[in-house]
């Protein structure tokens, strides 16, 4: 029997990029090993701040064939803004990966997970357990508009929101398929539909529209300020929650901020009608990575959580197919969690990083992950 086989890129960035990404390689070829396939993967340098200021650009000329010939991308954290600005680094890595492999969707699980304290009061009981869907290629993050007049009184200033029916619908949709596949099959849409008179009325319509062949999902709508506050005050009744660039992105930073520390949240770039038959031609590949950034403040200290960076290991696994070997990493992730909480509160040893108000270290957590999935 062939045997699954998979060929992961390996961008570490900058950072703390560099240092949580080596355990959370080590817990994907314990999750490989314990399930019996296997995982390639291909290291490279750039997408980082430091191969900027050798080479003069975030990228070599071939970054697409390298990229375009791996099954899935795994992606650490890019940024220096002490010595590259944020526009040139962030531009010139991640955000050219998702326009030019069209990753429309950004989603981000928001979950409360035993062992990490929320910043939310009297949640005993009460689960959190989410997922932010985001519009990621047009909407309000648009390069339509332009400046006038600069300089005098009548300086002007205009950048257009672009909805168009294929962007709007395909991030629905998917946000559906995805609620009707969870048990509690529900959507909230975030919209503005009364400030914002032109495009959320009409993301509002593509909605409705579509969610007339979802009948089993039941659908809810709220503007976006109303549901920022839900967020806070009754973050247990969402399930999906759908958003376009600008709301999603106000909205994904919210939920995980949520369920305890940004050290742990994961996020994924997927480009979903991508083939992966198709490789070599056009094959679009998706992207994984932890929700924060480079961390300058705490990089080379050994202290960065390594969790966020494990957990987008494991919805890359989710997403090549290897279901159960997801589901492990998840229950590792999760128990390691709650065993690390005893521990601290009964003075043994300490494994939750400072970001989760303990002493450990990324080594100490991501090794106890990694042993974990091994069994
Ligand atoms: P950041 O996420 O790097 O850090 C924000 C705060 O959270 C800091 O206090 C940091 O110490 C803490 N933090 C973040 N990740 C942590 C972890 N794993 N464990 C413990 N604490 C953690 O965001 P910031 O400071 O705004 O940006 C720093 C750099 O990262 C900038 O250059 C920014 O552009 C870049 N960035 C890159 C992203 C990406 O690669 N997708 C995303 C966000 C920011
Ligand atoms: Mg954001």
């Amino acid at each position: 029997a062939s045997q699954r086989s998979y060929t992961i890129a390996v961008l570490p960035g900058d950072g703390i990029g560099l240092e949580v990404m080596p355990p959370a390689l080590r817990c994907l070829e314990a999750a490989a090993a314990r399930f019996g396939f296997q995982l390639e993967f291909r290291s490279y340098p750039w997408a980082s701040c430091t191969y900027y200021l050798e080479h003069g650009k975030m990228l070599p000329d071939d970054w697409k064939v390298h990229l375009q010939a791996c099954d899935a991308i795994y992606f650490g954290a890019v940024g220096d803004p002490a010595t590259v600005p944020d526009h040139v680094s962030l531009w010139g890595s991640i955000l050219t990966f998702r326009r030019e492999f069209d990753q429309y969707i950004n989603l981000r699980p928001c979950r409360l997970i035993p062992g990490v304290t929320s910043p939310l009061a009297n949640r005993e009981g009460k689960p959190i357990d989410f997922v932010t869907v985001r519009e990621n290629t047009e909407g309000e993050y648009s390069s339509i508009g332009g400046k006038i007049f600069e300089g005098t009184d009548r300086e002007t200033v205009i950048q257009n929101t672009v909805f168009t029916r294929t962007g709007v619908d395909r991030v629905v949709r998917y946000a559906f398929e995805l609620a009707r596949r969870r048990p509690a099959k529900k959507l909230t849409s975030a919209t503005k539909s009364n400030g914002i008179s032109i495009t959320m009325p009409y993301w509002d319509e593509r909605v409705a529209e579509i969610g007339k062949e979802y009948p089993e999902v039941t659908v809810e709508k709220y503007h976006i300020d109303i549901l920022c506050a839900h967020f806070v005050q009754r973050p247990h009744t969402f399930d999906v929650v759908v958003g376009s660039k600008l709301f999603g992105d106000i909205l994904s930073d919210l939920g995980p901020a949520c369920t305890g520390t940004i050290g742990i949240a994961p996020s994924a770039n997927l480009n979903p009608s991508a083939n992966r038959a198709d490789r070599g031609k056009e094959w679009f590949p998706s992207l994984f990575e932890p929700v924060h950034g480079s961390a300058p403040d705490i990089a080379g200290k050994g202290i960065a959580n390594p969790i966020g960076m494990i957990w987008a290991g494991q919805m890359m696994l989710d997403y090549l197919g290897e279901k159960d070997a997801a589901e492990a990493v998840m229950r590792a992730i999760e128990s390691v969690l709650a065993t690390a909480k005893d521990a601290q509160m009964q003075g043994g040893a300490d494994l939750l990083t400072p970001d989760m108000r303990g002493k450990g270290t990324t080594e100490g957590l991501g090794s106890a992950i990694e042993k974990e999935i091994r069994g």
